[in-house]
Order: C-alpha cells, then structure tokens, then sequence
C-alpha cells in the first residue's frame, strides 16, 4: 500500500497547533497536511456563519493546490465534523477516516440555542472569557491535575482565536446535518479514538459510531479527555500508526 496522505483537522476553537504533539511520530507513516481552518490561526474569514461543507470545500481546495487526489481525513471534534462532510461530499477522495473526541448526530435545539450563546459571548466578551471558561472543559480529570502546562496552552491557544471566526463556526456547527447515514455507507478502514474522561463526547457516542461504520475500530486512551491528541500523545500516535499500517483497503 502507498504511503497515504493524513489531513490533520483541528478542533474549535483551536488552531494547526494542535497537532504540534503528532506531527514527526505520525510523519514516520505518513505525508502531514495540518492546515489551519478560515477563522481560525489567523486565517481571516468574513462569513457570519461557516458551515461544515464550507469548511470541507476549503480543505478539498488546499489539497488540490498540492495535487493531493486522496487522503485519510483525522478530525477532532469539530474536525471530525469536517471530515465526515468530506467523506459524504467526496468519497472518492477519501480513503479512510480517523474520527476523534466527535460524534455523527447533530446538534439538539438546546444545543443549538449554546451555539448561539456561545458566539454571542464570542464577540461580546472576547476571546480570553472563552478560553478561561472552555480550557478546564476540554481537557479531562487527570491532565487539569497534573499538566497544568497543558491547560495554560490550550487556554492560550483558544485566546489567540478570532471573535468572529470562532462565531461563524460555532453558528456553522448548529446547522449541521445527522450524518450517521455517511458512517453507515463508508465501507473502508476507519478509527474512532475518544478518551475515557471526555465530558464533552461520552464514550457511548464513539461506540455508536464505531458500531455505524461497516469496518470501524475503537480506542479509548485512558486518562485523556476531549482532546486525546495532546492529552495522551504518544498513546494516541501509537493507535494511528497502527490503523495507518494495518488497514487493508
Ligand atoms: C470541538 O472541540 O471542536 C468542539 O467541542 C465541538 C463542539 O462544540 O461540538
């Protein structure tokens, strides 16, 4: 099998710099693209709203700016949004998902009213209430407890974001569709990895996506939270590096 392309796509409201802890371990088995999404690490974005096929769109541009056909899209979170947008706009062009910290289902009405809230509180407050409220959130038990650098980055990262980018995304994420069905016709090699302290994706979301996907796996990394790239690196780079060299079509 061909070295495969992963297309590295990030939470909200994060940045690329996210996958700072993958990147050389998961370059040993694969070509990296890691792109920051619009609105997000500076990428400058006038949308009030951005949906999850905008975002795609975006990404199967860069991709064909690199004369990149095909790839296996890792998304965490928002990003496996994203990527589940790209698997049922563009089959063809994916080749297996990575699927991290997301679900499939979209957003209930009380769900949606939070995004609302959230991206007035985006422009109204400013980026730093944010990432002083959402850090503790997204990051699990054991790492809050003991990498209290862990949460000074990801608070700093979340601080850096866009008011607005970050409201259109929040706003973009409300209005996307269930896309269970995407999982059950996607009949290639695909991973779902959660941490077993993610309060924001309980672990009975991963399982109902593994139990979807016709050839989904599932790992759960012990003491991670929501974000188990960076919370559990070397753990999470293992069980990529695994599905990397195992998958079989
Ligand atoms: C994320 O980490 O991307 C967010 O938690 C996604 C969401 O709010 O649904």
């Amino acid at each position: 099998m061909t070295r495969p392309t992963l297309l590295l796509i990030h939470g909200f409201p994060l940045d690329h710099s996210l996958w700072d802890p993958n990147l050389s371990a998961l370059n040993e088995v694969a070509d990296i693209i890691a792109p920051d999404l619009r609105g997000f690490g500076g990428v400058v974005s006038m949308d009030e709203v951005t949906t999850m096929e905008e975002f795609a769109s975006d990404l199967f541009r860069v991709l064909d700016e690199r004369g990149v056909e095909r790839v296996v899209p890792c998304g965490l979170s928002m990003g496996g949004y994203i990527a589940m947008a790209m698997a049922e706009m563009a089959p063809d062009r994916v080749d297996g998902m990575i699927l991290c910290n997301t679900r499939s289902t979209a957003d209930t009405e009380e769900g949606k009213e939070g995004r609302r809230n959230s991206a007035n509180d985006a422009r109204n407050k400013g980026m730093h209430v944010i990432a002083r409220a959402m850090a503790p959130k997204v990051l699990g038990s054991t790492t809050r407890a003991a990498h209290p650098e862990k949460v000074a980055r990801i608070e700093a990262m979340i601080a850096g974001q866009s008011p607005s980018g970050t409201a259109a995304a929040s706003l973009g994420m409300a209005e996307r569709p269930d896309r269970t069905s995407v999982l059950l016709g996607f009949h290639k090699p695909a991973l779902v990895i959660t941490g077993d302290e993610d309060e924001l994706m309980p672990l009975p979301t991963s399982q109902a996506m593994t139990e979807a996907l016709p050839q989904g796996q599932l790992v759960v990394l012990d003491q991670a939270g929501h974000l188990s790239n960076m919370e559990r690196p070397e753990a999470f780079n293992a069980a990529v590096i695994h599905f990397i060299r195992t998958r079989s079509s």
